[in-house]
């Protein structure tokens, strides 16, 4: 295929940009903010993604109707938003069968592919397979999915994605019920001696952030508190600065 100065990297070329990614051979707690698009205008994609240039991840929600309640946008779209993205795309796929789809967001040129515990069969494979294709690779799990079960795992994945509300919609409440779950995680991670990223994702805000980084979080998806804002590059300032306080404290 031809390639011009717009064209993707190539696989080989994906897994280096991969292995140099913001806080790669840094301490797993580095704050990195990941703006969620699904708060953005979605008719206007590529000046929604020119105002995160200052985040470390663009967050896009890949929701398939039938793992939860509402329909967003697929692989199409996803390889688009690779192509003119500022920053590295970090991709949640809130879809059934991830153990079939998810390998071509990897592809893509996603540098994160993330899928959820409750709907792969194999996440081992998944996993694995993921990290083949030069992506790293993310297990989420909902609010009420114990991390206990996930623990010998840990070996496997890049990034721990915490739900801190039910997955599926934007501008929901923070739940105060997971960070207990988050404080296990980050244990666990720092028990195994390991360069696991803990993202928490909904209701991340300026009034929650504190709260989330203090129980371990370090990867940060906001929605609605970035592209809700005036100024997305200010908002993106001033979460960084809030979890990096409270992670000193
Ligand atoms: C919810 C999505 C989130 C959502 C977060 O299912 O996974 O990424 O966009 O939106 P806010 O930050 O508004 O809660
Ligand atoms: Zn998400």
């Amino acid at each position: 295929m031809p390639c011009t100065s717009h064209c993707s990297a190539g696989p080989e070329d994906r897994a280096e940009v991969t292995r140099t990614l913001p806080g790669r051979q840094t301490r797993a707690v580095d704050v990195l903010i990941s703006p969620s698009i699904l708060a953005s205008d979605f008719v206007n994609l590529e000046q929604e993604l020119a105002r995160i240039g200052a985040a470390d991840f663009a967050h896009v929600d890949v929701m398939d109707n039938h793992f939860v309640p509402n329909l967003t946008l697929g692989l199409p779209v996803v390889e688009r938003i690779v192509r003119v993205s500022p920053v590295p795309v970090d991709t949640h796929l809130m879809i059934d069968d991830p153990d079939r789809w998810a390998p071509e967001y990897a592809e893509a040129g996603a540098a994160s592919v993330t899928f959820h515990a409750e709907a792969a069969r194999a996440p081992v494979r998944l996993a694995r397979e993921l990290r083949r294709l030069g992506a790293r690779a993310g297990l989420a799990l909902k609010p009420a999915t114990p991390v206990e079960g996930f623990v010998d795992l840990l070996p496997e994945i890049d990034m721990l994605l915490l739900m801190t509300v039910e997955p599926g919609f934007g501008g929901q409440e923070f739940l105060d019920a997971v960070l207990p779950k988050i404080r296990r995680a980050r244990a666990a991670v720092s028990a195994a001696g390991l360069d696991v990223w803990l993202q928490v994702d909904g209701g991340v805000s300026g009034s929650t952030i504190e709260r989330a980084a203090e129980a371990g979080a370090n990867v940060f998806v906001a929605g609605t508190a970035v592209y809700g804002a005036d100024d997305a590059a200010g908002a993106i300032g001033t979460l960084r600065d809030l979890a990096r306080s409270a992670h000193h404290h």
